[in-house]
C-alpha cells in the first residue's frame, strides 16, 4: 500500500514509518519539520535502504496546495501531524485549533478530493479531561480541560462527520481515532528514539535526571489520592502503539468509524517511574517536590479492552522496565538525540 504518514519526523510518527517500511508499504511523510528531525528519516534511509519506498514532502498539513500532490495514489493516511504542548495551548488556543483541527480538515479535503479511503487519527486520553471512571472506556464522556484536548476532540468530531458524509453519499471511506495514553520508549533495534525540544514527558526527563543533564526531577504533588500520593498514568511502549495502527489499517472495512483507546491497563504512578529508571540505569538522583499543577487528573489509565476484542491488538510490552530500558539505551547511545546527525 502507499500510506501517507503526517508528522512522519516527529517522535510516534518516525516509529510508525519505519514499521510501515518493514511491511513492505510505501510511506509518504508530510511534515513541516517544526518539531520533526529530517535526520531520523535518513536513519531510516541508512538501515533499510528503502529507496523510493520513503518519501519526504516538506509541507504544511494546514495547507492544501501543499498536501494534496502527496495523496496522490495513497491507499491510507495516518495522521501524527500536530502540535502537542498543552501548556503551550492553554497560551495559543488558536494557533492548536489552527493546526490541529484545521489540519484536519484540509487533510480530510484532500483524502476526498484524491479518493482516499482509510484514515487513522492520533487522537489522546486528554480528550476524556478528568474522568470521573477508572479505567477510561470509550464510551467515558469527553471532556477536554485544555484547548489541546479540545483541538483533538474537534479533530476527531470533524473525522466523525466527514464519515457520516461519506457513507450517506455512498463514497467509501473508513477511520479509527486511537486515544494515546502516555506514550514511552524507542524503536527496539536503537535506530529511532524520542527527541523532543522542550521535553516534557515523565520518562524522559527521568532519564535526564539520571544523566546528569538535569540536576533534578520534579514531582508535582505527592498529596494526590493515590497510593502513593503521586499521579498515576498509563504508560504505552511505542513500539506496541505503532502496531496497533498497522492492527487496525489491516481491519478497517468501508464505512468504520472506529474510537479505541490505546494503553496497556496498567496505571502507574511517578514513583513508580523514578523507581524504574534507578534500576534500569544504576543510577541515584535527586528527586525535589514540587506543588501540584493545574489541571493534572488523579488518575488516567486505559481500558483497552475493547480494542483487544475487535482485532486482537494488545500491548506486548507490559513490564515497565522494558520501556524504560529501551529509551535508557537510545540516550545513553544519542545523548545529543539527532542534534548530531
Ligand atoms: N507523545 C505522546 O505521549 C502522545 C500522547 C497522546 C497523543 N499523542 C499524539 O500523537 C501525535 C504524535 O506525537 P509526538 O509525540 O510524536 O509529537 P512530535 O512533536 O514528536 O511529532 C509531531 C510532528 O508533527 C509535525 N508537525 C507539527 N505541526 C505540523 C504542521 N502544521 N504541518 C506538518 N507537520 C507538522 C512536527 O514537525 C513533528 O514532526 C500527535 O498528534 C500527538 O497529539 C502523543
Amino acid at each position: 500500500m502507499k500510506i501517507v504518514v503526517t508528522g512522519g519526523a516527529g517522535y510516534i510518527g518516525s516509529h510508525a514509518v519505519q514499521l510501515l517500511l518493514e511491511q513492505g508499504h510505501s510511506v509518504s511523510v508530510v511534515d513541516n519539520l517544526y518539531r520533526g528531525h529530517a535526520a531520523a528519516l535518513d536513519r531510516l534511509r541508512a538501515e533499510m535502504d528503502p529507496g523510493d519506498r520513503l518519501r519526504l514532502h516538506e509541507a504544511n498539513c494546514t495547507d492544501f496546495d501543499a498536501v494534496r500532490p502527496a495523496l496522490e495514489g495513497a491507499d491510507a493516511v495516518m495522521h501524527f501531524a500536530a502540535l502537542t504542548y498543552v501548556g503551550e495551548s492553554v497560551e495559543q488556543p488558536l494557533e492548536y485549533h489552527r493546526v490541529n483541527t484545521g489540519g484536519m480538515v484540509t487533510l480530510l479535503r484532500a483524502c476526498a478530493e484524491q479518493g482516499v479511503e482509510r484514515f487513522i487519527f492520533s487522537s489522546t486520553a486528554a480528550t476524556y479531561g478528568e474522568p470521573a471512571e477508572q479505567p477510561i472506556r470509550e464510551t467515558t464522556p469527553q471532556n477536554p480541560i485544555n484547548p489541546y484536548g479540545a483541538s483533538k476532540l474537534a479533530a476527531e468530531r470533524v473525522l466523525r462527520d466527514h464519515g457520516e458524509a461519506c457513507r450517506r453519499a455512498g463514497v467509501p471511506f473508513a477511520s479509527a481515532a486511537l486515544r494515546y495514553f502516555n506514550v514511552a520508549g524507542a524503536d527496539p533495534t536503537g535506530v529511532l528514539g524520542e527527541w523532543h525540544k522542550p521535553e516534557t514527558h515523565l520518562v524522559p526527563l527521568v532519564i535526564d535526571a539520571a544523566r546528569g543533564v538535569r540536576e533534578s526531577i520534579t514531582v508535582f504533588g505527592r498529596d494526590y489520592p493515590t497510593p502513593d500520593g503521586t499521579c498515576i498514568r498509563d504508560y504505552v511502549h511505542v513500539r506496541d502503539l505503532v502496531e496497533a495502527h498497522a492492527a487496525v489499517l489491516g481491519a478497517l472495512e468501508p464505512g468504520d468509524a472506529r474510537h479505541y483507546n490505546i494503553g496497556t491497563g496498567r496505571g502507574l504512578s511517578v514513583d513508580a517511574i523514578i523507581e524504574s529508571v534507578r534500576r534500569v540505569s544504576g543510577r541515584d538522583f535527586r528527586v525535589a517536590d514540587g506543588a501540584r499543577r493545574a489541571g493534572d487528573p488523579p488518575e488516567l489509565v486505559a481500558d483497552p479492552s475493547r480494542i483487544a476484542e475487535e482485532i486482537g491488538w494488545r500491548a506486548r510490552f507490559t513490564e515497565i522496565d522494558e520501556t524504560v530500558r529501551a529509551a535508557w539505551d537510545w540516550f545513553e547511545t544519542n545523548p545529543k538525540g539527532y542534534d548530531e546527525g
